[in-house]
């Protein structure tokens, strides 16, 4: 467990609980360890991703994920800042190529979305993000030029990384409607040229998964138009990263998206959301993103499909309860904080 920063440890001491109670229910045992990670780790130790911390992970089976940073660290150099400095490295140190982000619209949630009923109502979308290439792992440069300086980022695709998470989320089409969106933006990026090209290639060996090809901006639209088109999403790291952050309005709250790191030995689970130093320590948060994130950790990492779709219908559950976060609060249901929806969970487990 690397709960981190700001709302990290409360909804990574909800998630626990949950893999407790399901430790129980199927006679399993878990054996957790700790470690400090992102700004907790800077203020220990001088730096957001200490050895020990990584060496654990690497020892582990599967670490769970609290959230990294926030205002205090912000001013850091990039080498100590916590994005940079410490979850950026552990999913490269860790081989974790491809983050997995199901992007679902519980019954319960439709009216707590700002979106209408009508267009979201069934939404059920796997986004699969590259994570270990692109801007986010480019060569990066600044310098000074007459009258400023000149910032450089480099976007980088190679045809094996393209390949690796293109089979991934052709497999996981197969696993689902059979439906997968490419999104890139092949008509201005050489990189994205690349990736089209190496889908469409990759498309030979999965002929029973219908291949689409989208550009970022109009799948950026179409994702608030009409949701229900999607299945399975591929797309670069960073178009990823901010049309996952989109997609979870379609779920009600970010607060709602779980992700699975996966692709190396020791996979990462981590909620979509970041740390909301604003509501830390509060018992406002909402957990729940991190313990379906513990779900996928019981699927991808435990093999335990039973305990996972448990978590999952706990979840369910306690929403159709009317139990509700601040966030996702609407017309009479059950204001509770972080720690009691948490309960709740725990609670609906043991009657599924
Ligand atoms: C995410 C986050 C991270 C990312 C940040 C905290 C570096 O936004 O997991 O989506 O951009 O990958
Ligand atoms: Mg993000």
């Amino acid at each position: 467990m690397l709960p981190g920063d700001g709302i990290g440890p409360e909804i990574v001491a909800e998630a626990v609980k949950v893999l407790q109670a399901c430790a129980e229910i199927f006679s399993l045992s878990f054996e957790f360890s700790e470690a400090p990670v992102g700004g907790a780790a800077v203020e220990v130790s001088g730096h957001p991703l200490p050895e020990e911390t990584l060496s654990l992970c690497q020892q582990s089976d599967a670490v769970l994920l609290g959230a990294i940073g926030g205002p205090r660290w912000d001013h850091l150099p990039v080498e100590r800042r916590p994005e940079a400095a410490a979850l950026l490295p552990l999913r490269k140190k860790l081989g974790l190529f491809a983050n997995l982000r199901p992007v679902l619209l519980y019954k319960a949630l439709i009216d707590a979305s700002p979106l209408k009923r009508g267009i979201i109502e069934g939404t059920d979308i796997l986004v699969v993000r590259e994570l270990t290439g692109g801007l986010y792992f480019g060569e990066k440069k600044r310098e000074k030029i007459p009258g400023g300086e000149r910032a450089v980022e480099t976007l980088v695709y190679t045809t094996s990384e393209i390949e690796r998470i293109g089979r991934l989320a052709f497999e996981a089409a197969q696993q689902r409607r059979g439906v997968l969106h490419s999104v890139d933006k092949a008509n201005v990026l050489e990189s994205s040229r690349l990736w089209r090209e190496t889908m469409h290639r990759l498309h030979d060996d999965y002929p029973d998964v219908q291949l689409h090809h989208m550009y970022v901006d109009n799948a950026a639209m179409q994702l608030i138009d009409q949701p229900r088109q999607f299945d399975v999403i591929v797309t670069e790291n960073m178009f990823g990263d901010i049309l996952t952050d989109q997609a979870s309005v379609l779920t009600g709250s970010i607060g709602m998206l779980g992700s699975a790191s996966i692709g190396g030995k020791v996979a990462l689970y981590e909620p979509a959301h970041g740390s909301a130093p604003d509501i830390a320590g509060q018992n406002r948060a909402n957990p729940l993103a991190t313990i379906l994130s513990a779900a996928l950790m019981l699927r991808y990492s435990f093999d335990h499909e039973a305990a996972a779709g448990v978590i999952e219908k706990a979840v369910a559950t306690v929403l159709e309860q009317g139990y509700r976060t601040a966030e996702i609060m609407q017309p009479g249901c059950r204001e509770v904080g972080t720690a009691e929806i948490g309960d709740q969970v725990v609670t609906a487990l043991a009657t599924l």
